[in-house]
């Protein structure tokens, strides 16, 4: 039995935490994972959440028992709330089906299963990814017989966004064609439209009747501003593009492990947001039947208490403030100290989690042997990985990466 069943190979993001942590080099960075670090290296419990874990350990009334299969109401509601935000006309029209997701990897997947199901596909069953993309976006989409074909995005000349191919192939698609967008803080490149930018691909996906596929991973951990991160799906919604949400709250709660995230599916009218919770609900029971209670809980009491959720934007901005601090710290030590041969600035342009260094996979490959760095293979580094202590040795370690 299962003679014929071939090695797969580990992930590629998961294998660097797993050889990270065997690694006894004493000046070891991991800078693998997007996953948030303190400034001694140590995963963060916000603040918020400590708070609210214990307002729920003392709370008696909880019980054990299932969730709906669409997952914990109050939590599904201010989660669309703080995306689509209070004034949102598809919110207040009923149009939006929400189901709580096992976080941001099964709001994709969901999303995908629904869409391979209902979809009104012009042609085969393909899905536009931005070249590059976060890798199980393909795994995920492959999984569903949804077929992924790149699109232009990210430009290594200019070591930033392609979007004169990106309109073009926004333009050439076949009518209805369905594109994965990164809401905001694009993983890997960390490079993201503008907002005229953005105006712009509305513009041609409403021209073209195609549909828009985010996925929202970094809502307020991109720029310190849950709004802002937000507005590019806000303009879509307003602007009326047929659209999904794939929302987590893994980055930006810090609630990696409880897998609380939501899809978020904007329909025409009332009736249709109806009819499709209903099928969602159905492929729901199928996969997960109901969704895990513990991070919906902790995110429910956040969003839907005023005094804690300015305390939630306060530890995001924390978080979000000590990113763009280590961009800058790295910006100035490889241009202004070391003169380290190229252009830096993307490190600061870019935005969120990652950097796409621009590194190449011999460099990327030699800070990993030589200097105990992990990255993954294309030179994306985690920003969260670097603090005061390791920036220094990290940007020396580049700096002779990138000489040879
Ligand atoms: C990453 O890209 O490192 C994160 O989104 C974690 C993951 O699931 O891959």
């Amino acid at each position: 039995t299962w003679a014929s069943v071939p090695q797969a190979p580990p992930d590629s993001i998961f294998k660097l935490t797993a050889a990270y942590k065997t690694d006894t080099h004493p000046q070891k960075v991991n800078l693998g994972v997007g996953a948030y670090r303190d400034d001694n290296g140590k995963p963060w419990v916000l603040p918020v959440v400590q708070k609210v874990n214990e307002i729920l350990l003392k709370d008696t009334t909880l019980d054990h028992e299932y969730l709906p299969i669409t997952g914990l109401p109050e939590f599904t509601s201010a989660a669309a709330q703080v995306l689509f935000s209070a004034g949102s006309a598809a919110l207040k029209e009923g149009r939006i089906s929400s189901v709580q997701t096992i976080s941001g990897t099964g709001a994709n997947h969901l999303a995908a299963l629904f869409l391979a199901k209902f979809y009104q596909w012009n042609g085969p069953k393909q899905v536009f990814i931005s070249n590059p993309t976060w890798a199980n976006h393909k795994a995920i989409l492959k999984n569903v017989g949804i077929e992924p074909v790149d699109y232009p995005y990210y430009d290594p000349k200019t070591i930033g966004l392609d979007f004169s191919g990106l309109l073009n192939s926004l333009s050439s698609a076949p009518e209805r064609s369905v594109f994965l967008l990164h809401a905001c803080a694009h993983n890997p490149t960390g490079v993201d439209p503008t907002n005229e930018q953005w105006e712009k691909i509305a513009d041609v996906m409403l021209q073209k009747g195609h549909y828009a596929f985010f996925d929202c991973a970094y809502q307020g951990f991109a720029s310190g501003d849950l709004d802002r991160d937000a507005s590019a799906v806000r303009h879509f919604e307003q602007r009326g593009v047929p659209l999904l949400v794939c929302q987590s709250f893994a980055k930006n709660a810090g609630l990696y492990g409880e897998r609380v995230g939501a899809l978020h599916v904007v329909g025409a009218t009332h009736d249709a947001a109806v009819r499709v919770k209903s099928q969602l609900s159905v492929l729901q029971r199928s996969e997960i039947s109901n969704p895990p209670t513990y991070g919906a809980r902790i995110m429910a009491l956040i969003l839907n208490d005023s005094g804690l959720f300015e305390e939630w934007k306060r530890d995001i901005k924390t978080m979000a403030d000590r990113i763009i601090n280590m961009r800058k710290e790295l910006f100035v030590l490889l241009t202004d100290e070391l003169k380290t041969p190229g252009k830096w600035e993307h490190i600061v342009n870019q935005i969120g989690m990652f950097s796409f260094t621009g590194l190449n996979t011999t460099q990327s490959k030699a800070l990993l042997e030589k200097a105990h760095v992990y990255l993954t293979e294309n030179g994306r580094i985690s920003m969260a990985g670097l603090n005061s202590k390791n920036i220094r040795y990290f940007a020396e370690s580049m700096d002779q990466a990138v000489r040879g």
